[in-house]
């Protein structure tokens, strides 16, 4: 039995059919079983919340492998970024082993280090480290960025589209190894399937080194909204967004963390070598998006 966090978000949706394809159980731990859609009713589901741990201990019973993908780039309600993706990925790990699970596969990002200047980033180095630190037998990878056709940041910058020009936080000149979904899926199905030491570690990029300003680009090319970008200062970025954060900008706005994320650079310097050692040649975005770069 597979246990499976964040089915629901964009790994985890292109991860799924692929598991259930290969006839594995999966046992879903979702907050909303609603947002599996169709997969709902091939699936066992165990309600659970990153910030309740007993929930994910309970969905542990039976499982031999834990696939945790689920994160939080913004704060919530119940547990803030630190809670959701670093602590409760280690107390995840633990709740694991305990439960006598094997094997944990935890997907974290590239350039995630303990001294970054993301908070996101800096939590998912903690998560990191607690699986390395793991009894179990282990495998994470780094992705860099993770895009679909109309995914949230496609759909972001169709929403920004609507001004003459797009604001862009920072210089735009951060850099990126995008990475198309459905390659990244394949990539995590052929890490479990590989032979591998006990702590295997694998850095997912696409074949392209880009600018996150070129990707913004090429992504609104896609929509058919191409448009000029705006280089917004970090610092007026910051303070904008904190400011209609607590006015209550809700989620049609990204936060400050979730803006600061387009201004981090996530590059492998193995460019996309780990993904081809697991038989996926990564497709460029422009291949993917249908655009010419
Ligand atoms: N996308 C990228 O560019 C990228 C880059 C590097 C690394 N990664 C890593 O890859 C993994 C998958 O990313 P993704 O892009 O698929 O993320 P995503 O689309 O943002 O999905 C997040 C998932 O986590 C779940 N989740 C959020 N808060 C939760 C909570 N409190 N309790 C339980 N579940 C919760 C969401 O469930 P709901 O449906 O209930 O919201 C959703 O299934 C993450 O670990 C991420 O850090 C992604």
């Amino acid at each position: 039995m597979v246990l499976l966090t964040g089915a629901t978000g964009l790994v985890g949706q292109a991860l799924l059919p692929r598991l259930l394809a290969e006839g594995q159980q999966v046992r879903c731990l979702v907050r909303d079983p609603r947002r599996l859609g169709e997969q709902r009713v091939r699936v066992q589901i165990a309600l659970g919340d990153l910030a309740d741990p007993p929930s994910f201990r309970n969905a542990m019973r039976g499982v031999d492998t834990v696939i945790h993908l689920a994160c939080s780039t913004r704060d919530q309600p119940r547990g803030s970024i630190e809670e959701l993706n670093g602590i409760a990925s280690w107390r995840m790990v633990d709740a694991a082993q305990r439960a006598g699970a094997k094997r944990f596969v935890f997907l974290s990002a590239l350039g995630a280090s303990p001294h970054h200047r993301s908070r996101f980033f800096r939590a998912k180095a903690l998560a990191e480290r607690a699986v390395a630190e793991s009894a179990l037998d282990t495998i994470v990878l780094a992705p860099s960025l993770v895009y679909a056709n109309g995914d949230r940041w496609m759909a972001l910058l169709r929403r920004l589209s609507l001004l003459p020009v797009v604001p862009m936080c920072g210089s735009g000149r951060a850099q990126v190894q995008p990475i198309w979904v459905e390659d990244a899926a394949e990539c995590i199905v052929a890490a479990m399937g590989s032979a591998y030491t006990q702590h295997e570690r694998f850095e997912l990029a696409g074949p392209e080194t880009l600018t996150c300003a070129r990707v913004a680009h090429v992504m609104l090319r896609a929509s058919g909204r191409s448009r000029p970008l705006l280089r917004v200062p970090t610092p007026l970025v910051s303070r904008a967004l904190r400011l209609l954060t607590r006015l209550g900008s809700g989620s049609l706005l990204p936060t400050w963390d979730e803006a600061e994320l387009a201004a981090v650079t996530m590059t492998s310097r193995h460019g996309s070598a780990h993904a081809e050692s697991l038989g996926v040649s990564p497709r460029p975005i422009s291949a993917v998006l249908g655009v010419v770069l």
